[in-house]
């Protein structure tokens, strides 16, 4: 049993392979959390004291008991106004204005399997895979409000997710202004705190610092999951490292706006929080009503965090992506974005297709400006219908065509857009998100679509429906290109539901796509990586990772991706040089080395290669295919972080067969002191066969001393070491 309750106590066990998580119902009815870490036998409820302090508020249940307070205890559903007065989960506010509702426990049940979760993504089990489900009811007796916490327990992934359900079955009508899905609160401890900040062509950079005293926190307030900050956090111990050290991560399962806070507090205590964004939401609930907090996947490690990586690079793959291409390679494609941007004619499509298809590609991918009036983007998102007169044909004619040269098809969308200059906004002005008498903020040049409307999900429906039943199109790549920033539906009854009801509306039309073109692979993009998010991955099980395709920036991009999503997820192209985002020149052995990734493809205008750039790139394509088993399916690992003087990463296959590590040296200086590589992952007392030159290296010396990178003769050189157990 990975979930137990132990009645005398009232402690609730969660275990996992290698994790403890605890919780207590005390005898005053407050649910106070007891432990996460390593795996554990008995109960830790020594973690709990009891200490009169002044200033901190003391139920009133407790009576003379001045040593309970609801400020210094660890808990893990906090709400406002009961004492505790750090950063609450829930803030709501009655009909009157009041604010606050004190919450007791009234129960629990456990189910076998992995909860669902209604209109939102969630992780789940696969067949025959073990998990379980414990719902904990909080309830306030003078709103009669329940509130369901929701755990997950996936014992052989060393994860736990939750959830939770508000519901008003009161009369009054109640406000929902803040909804947090998970709490860690640590009695003690010095923590650091890493997060993955960015902005749009440098997304998820790794940041570490050290708690203070007070409450960080890193959010987006923008409607989408954000280029800015990512919602996946990291806690660790001062002192952790890729290989030692405890550490907890906490992924929010949405591609909304969202808040994570970390708080140490004036006892020294750390708190750990994630949930939605409370900008622009006040969540009405009527009586019979409920809100659902998106999942939290959380993971914790005492080995590093490689392991937290590898934790998370599993459920990413195994729990939350789904359909044929969880599993199924993904094509190899060619993007005519960089290639050709919006400069093209039918014509120009298939010369640059059949070249595509002489170096290898499986699939092109025609992107911006193949619809009516899109010759620039300033206008005619909405208007879904092809361009034939630039075409030269239907566009089920021209993926006929595509497909006759032995090439797949792809298209790009932006489905959730719409442009003040298109037909569908001249005919339903309405549809757009626009704050009556008030000038819209525009983002490149686009209004948003109001998703939380059912007649703009049909519209939307209908027209990806009839694209993907007229033409033989495999692949949709579903773009975002601006922030939300004025938020209107003018047919909702209250206006603070209408950010997280168009996250759900969103959801809903993928879900619908996904359901009736199972064969068909979306990728996600929100300007590259705006929306990377595990929300997405649910539905998108791959996303465009950044719109900088620049080797070096491209380098620390992924480094930080890699802390809570897998290679595979992930799309990454070679593109031309000079390279459009930073002018940069690198070799094109560099380019396809950062870019041999995840899900590959190339992003250039491949008619105006040289003949030994067209041969570089054929034999890349065959290289990759070789490799892309190992690179999707096998342990990542960060030998080093950029900015050092090189980087290197490394994959080694799940039964450590094969290894393949890469490195990349930025800068090359006179005279160079030799650089080592230090592989890890490698099975102890093993030799291992260097593929290309035949030397054989013993695994343990190999692990331990490094390899000698070969010097570099210019900047930003890469090198590749494929190794096989012998
Ligand atoms: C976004 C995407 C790009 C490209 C353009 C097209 O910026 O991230 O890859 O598709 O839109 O307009």
């Amino acid at each position: 049993m990975s979930i137990t309750y132990d009645k005398s106590s009232g402690i609730f066990t969660l275990s996992t392979n290698n994790t403890t998580y605890q919780m207590q119902a005390d005898s005053y009815g407050y649910l106070l959390h007891l432990y996460y870490g390593r795996k554990t036998r008995g109960f830790a409820d020594w973690e709990l004291t009891f200490i009169d302090r002044g200033f901190s508020g003391c139920p009133y249940d407790a009576g003379h008991n001045r040593g309970y307070s609801l400020d210094a205890l660890p808990q893990e559903f906090p709400v406002q106004g009961t004492g505790d007065y750090r950063t609450p989960l829930l803030i709501l506010r009655d009909s009157e204005g009041t604010y606050g509702a004190d919450l007791h426990y009234s129960g629990y049940e456990i189910h076998e399997g992995k909860y669902s979760l209604p209109g939102l993504p969630a992780v789940y089990a696969n067949d025959g895979e073990e998990a379980q489900t414990l719902i904990i009811t909080l309830k306030n007796d003078r709103l009669n409000l329940s509130v369901k916490l929701l755990y997950g327990v996936l014992p052989e992934k060393d994860v736990i997710t939750r959830s939770v359900i508000v519901r008003n079955d009161g009369q009054d009508k109640i406000t929902i202004l803040r909804l947090g899905t998970a709490c860690l609160d640590f009695t003690h401890g010095k923590f650091d705190l890493i997060t993955f900040h960015g902005r749009h062509t440098l997304e998820r950079q790794f940041d570490r610092q050290s708690m203070t005293h007070g409450t960080f926190s890193v959010s987006s307030r923008r409607g989408m999951s954000s280029h800015q900050y990512n919602p996946f956090v990291i806690l660790a111990d001062h002192d952790t490292a890729e290989t030692h050290g405890r550490c907890w991560g906490m992924q929010f399962v949405y591609s909304g706006g969202f808040e994570a806070t970390a708080e140490l507090e004036q006892f020294d205590q750390t708190r750990l929080t994630m949930g939605l964004a409370q900008e622009k939401f006040a969540y009405p609930l009527k009586t019979g009503e409920e809100i659902c907090g998106p999942e939290v996947i959380m993971s914790f490690s005492s080995e590093g965090l490689e392991k937290l990586t590898h934790n998370y690079h599993r459920i990413i793959r195994e729990n939350v992506c789904r359909g044929k291409y969880k599993t199924a390679q993904r094509p190899i494609v060619l993007n005519t974005w960089e290639a050709l941007y919006m400069n093209f004619d039918g014509k120009k499509i298939l010369e640059v297709a059949e070249c595509a298809k002489s170096l290898g590609v499986d699939m092109l991918v025609l992107d911006d400006g193949w619809f009516m009036n899109r010759n620039d983007d300033n206008r005619a998102l909405g208007d879904w219908q092809a361009d034939e007169a630039k075409l030269g044909c239907t566009l089920g004619e021209l993926v006929k065509q595509v497909n006759s040269l032995g090439l797949k098809f792809g298209l790009w969308v932006e489905p959730e857009m719409i442009s003040e200059d298109s037909e569908l906004f001249r005919r339903h002005p309405d549809w757009a998100m626009v704050i009556p008498h008030e000038k819209p903020v525009l983002g490149r040049n686009q209004l948003l679509l109001d998703m939380s409307r059912r007649e703009v999900r049909e519209y939307l429906y209908a027209c990806l429906s009839d694209i993907l039943s007229s033409s033989n199109t495999e692949y949709l790549k579903w773009d975002f290109n601006r922030s939300i920033a004025s938020v209107y539906s003018h047919t909702a009854d209250n206006q603070g539901k209408v950010l997280y009801d168009y996250v759900l509306g969103l959801y809903e039309v993928l879900e619908r796509i996904n359901v009736s073109y199972p064969d068909v692979l979306i990728e996600g993009c929100a300007g590259g990586g705006g929306r990377f998010d595990a929300g997405m991955m649910y539905y998108t099980p791959q996303i465009w990772c950044s719109d900088n395709t620049d080797a070096l920036d491209r380098m620390s991009i992924h480094y930080g991706t890699s802390f809570g999503y897998p290679a595979g997820v992930l799309a990454a192209h070679v593109s031309t040089c000079p390279n459009h985002q930073t002018g940069r020149i690198t070799p094109m052995k560099t380019r396809y080395t950062v870019s041999s990734y995840g899900a590959f493809g190339y992003e250039l205008n491949p008619l105006k290669l040289t003949d030994e750039e067209r041969q570089e790139i054929a034999s890349q394509i065959e290289q990759y295919r070789k490799d892309r088993e190992l690179i999707t399916e096998g342990l990542y690992y960060r030998i080093n972080n950029p900015g050092d003087p090189y980087v290197a990463w490394e994959f080694v296959s799940p039964d450590g067969s094969k290894a393949l590590v890469n490195a990349v040296i930025p800068t090359n200086h006179g005279n160079m002191p030799e650089i080592y590589i230090t592989p890890r992952g490698l099975t102890p007392g093993a030799l291992y066969r260097d593929i290309l030159t035949g030397k054989v290296y013993p695994s343990d010396a190999l692990m331990d001393s490094g390899y000698p990178l070969p010097l570099p003769k210019g900047d930003y050189e890469a090198s590749t070491l494929r190794l096989e157990r012998v």
